[in-house]
């Protein structure tokens, strides 16, 4: 797979950076966290003590593998939005492989350097699985995905295969209401009556576990937040000074999700050379980096059903912290 940088895409982060700097509020979409060294970093925080979310969602996948391959049908290809590293994905590749089904997997990433890192590593974990990475964002990444698979066929030796479309880590919580309903809905278009969504979604629960999720003594989260500065800088040519930014995440109760963002210790001025533009930045003011939101389980039924899916079933935790609930077309 040879994938490069492209020129849209460094169009796309230069204008939405402008934009982002000479507007009032700032905000710049949490996609843009993930270059490689973000990418690098989420991974390191999945291995922190506090942020319990990959954790867990791993734990209901070792429990419930069998269960979720033999309601979504056994023989299936896979499609997963946001594999970063498919390390829980390989949970439910190990089941399949265990019961000798052959694998399709179709891993769509924003990231290409750690989207061919987890292909390598799958290729020698299952040698005979067919792996077709996806460097793409969410939306035009399902589309390919769909086309792929129909490209393959629904029938190999006499076996037909039913698609299962992955969206875990809650990373849903990244996505305004009214943006997850249209991801959804795009996904439903491309499923048939018999294939299957299954999504993660971390659930609303005490503000100090949460708090401490997005804050985590060995400063992980800050680093990968304050990495999007020092992104700013490599692709386009910044002067940004990540000592003059504090990292700063919190619950708002009131809209059930955390905040995280990039707060000016000083007055400051930041040039962009790609931009050949300064802007300039008040001390306390902040630069809105990401939302994750917390769902409940009326929320989850009522997000299917606004997407056309039912909840065919919801694997959840001991202490219901988070919901891995299977979608299917209704
Ligand atoms: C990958 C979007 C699920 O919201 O918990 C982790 C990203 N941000 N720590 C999340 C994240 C700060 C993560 N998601």
């Amino acid at each position: 797979m040879t994938l490069q940088q492209n020129n849209t895409e460094f169009e796309e982060f230069a204008s939405d950076v402008a934009r982002c700097l000479a507007s009032k509020s700032k905000y710049l979409s949490p996609k843009y966290l993930y270059d490689k060294i973000g990418s690098q970093l989420f991974e390191q925080i999945c291995l922190q003590p506090e942020y319990y979310l990959t954790r867990t969602e791993a734990s209901i996948l070792n429990k419930h593998a069998p269960l979720i391959s033999k309601l979504a049908g056994s023989n299936m290809k896979i499609i997963e939005l946001g594999s970063g590293s498919s390390s829980k994905t390989a949970i439910l590749l190990s089941y399949l492989s265990s019961q000798k089904k052959k694998i399709y997997y179709f891993p769509i990433d924003i990231s290409s350097s750690i989207l061919i890192e987890s292909e390598r590593k799958l290729k020698s974990q299952f040698p005979n699985a067919s792996i077709i990475g996806i460097r793409s964002d969410y939306g035009t990444g399902i589309d390919r995905a769909a086309a792929e698979c129909m490209a393959i066929g629904n029938k190999n030796n006499n076996i037909s295969y039913t698609k299962l479309v992955l969206f875990l880590g809650s990373t849903i919580g990244n996505f305004e209401l009214i943006e997850a309903r249209s991801l959804l809905r795009s996904v439903r278009e491309k499923l048939h009556t018999n294939d299957f969504l299954l999504i993660g979604f971390d659930l609303q629960k005490d503000e100090s576990v949460l708090n401490a999720a997005y804050n985590d003594k060995a400063g992980m989260t800050a680093k990968f937040n304050l990495n999007l500065l020092a992104r700013i800088n490599r692709e386009l040519g910044g002067n940004l000074d990540p000592r003059k930014f504090e990292h700063c995440a919190f619950y708002s109760d009131e809209r059930h999700r955390i905040e995280m963002h990039l707060v000016s210790k000083t007055d400051q001025k930041l040039y962009i050379g790609a931009l050949g533009k300064t802007f300039a930045l008040r001390k306390g003011e902040n630069i809105h980096t990401e939302n994750s939101y917390k769902y409940n389980s009326s929320q989850i039924v009522a997000l299917a059903e606004d997407c056309g899916f039912t909840v065919k079933k919801n694997f959840t935790d001991e202490k219901r912290w988070f919901d891995l609930a299977l979608f299917s077309p209704s």
